[in-house]
């Protein structure tokens, strides 16, 4: 079975201006008309241009990058996913690789963050792969470390509403070497995701739930990771500041997955 694909932009913290952000959403959601009805297609641009995204955007969905596992209070420089939610922001990256290395969140910070952005109906876009070092001998253990102390405190009921991504560090484009993962490797790492999910919900659930794989995606080897049905879709960075060649990859992505 194929679960209708997924492709989300991962904007960082680019572009510089709102005038930027505009024209690169609006063009890529020009291209949208063609794939609309194949694949869902997300953008997380930087928290501060949601509010103007939202009024411009109808096939594209918004992400945001992170969010704050409380509600409101005295939290400086937070946001949090009831804050989020009042901007039709649908999707919440959570436990990022850089979020993990250059701020030091724990696996226990997103488990509280998961629960909060549940609670405010968005879908968290939980990320299992980062850690300092990692080695890709290493990552099934490291997957299924981050896994059972993500969601240590979540009730299984809940897991089909996330969306899981399976992003090796070693594999982010603006990482050291930033080679993509095999189609082979992520299939086995994304497989390997699954057969945990199914240990908490049984073999048709964790079928239904979609897990992602990022890292280095371009409309380049879309192809190789597109081809595989147990690829539900891509977290995509540098290339999602692309339009066109963001276009490419959901091209690739809705060409080859169900409606
Ligand atoms: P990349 O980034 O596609 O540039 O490797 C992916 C990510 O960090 O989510």
């Amino acid at each position: 079975m194929r679960n209708r694909r997924l492709i989300i932009a991962n904007w960082k913290m680019n572009p510089l201006s709102i005038d930027e952000a505009r024209r690169l959403a609006m063009s890529i959601e020009h291209r949208m008309h063609q794939f609309h009805n194949k694949a869902d297609v997300a953008v997380c641009p930087p928290f501060l241009f949601l509010p103007a995204l939202s009024q411009y955007l109808h096939f594209i969905k918004l992400g945001a990058q992170n969010c704050s596992w409380e509600e409101t209070g005295p939290f400086t420089g937070e946001v949090s996913p009831g804050q989020l939610s009042q901007y039709r922001v649908e999707y919440v990256i959570l436990g990022h690789s850089e979020r993990r290395l250059n701020f030091g969140e724990s696996d226990g910070a997103v488990m509280l963050k998961l629960f909060e952005a549940m609670k405010r109906k968005l879908t968290p876009v939980l990320c299992l792969g980062g850690e300092k070092n990692a080695k890709k001998e290493g990552m099934k253990r490291l997957v299924s470390k981050q896994f059972k102390d993500c969601l240590a405190g979540i009730d299984k009921k809940d897991w089909h509403k996330i969306v899981f991504v399976y992003e090796p560090v070693w594999a982010i484009s603006t990482m050291s070497k930033g080679e993509p993962a095999t189609g082979e490797h992520a299939v086995e790492l994304i497989s390997y995701i699954r057969s945990l999910i199914a240990k908490g919900v049984g073999k048709h659930a964790a079928a239904t739930i979609k897990i992602l794989y990022g890292g280095s995606v371009n409309r380049t080897n879309a192809a190789q990771f597109a081809h595989f049905e147990e690829i539900d879709g891509a977290l995509v960075g540098a290339a999602g500041l692309e339009a066109e060649n963001f276009t490419e990859v959901i091209r690739e992505f809705a060409r080859t997955g169900s409606n």
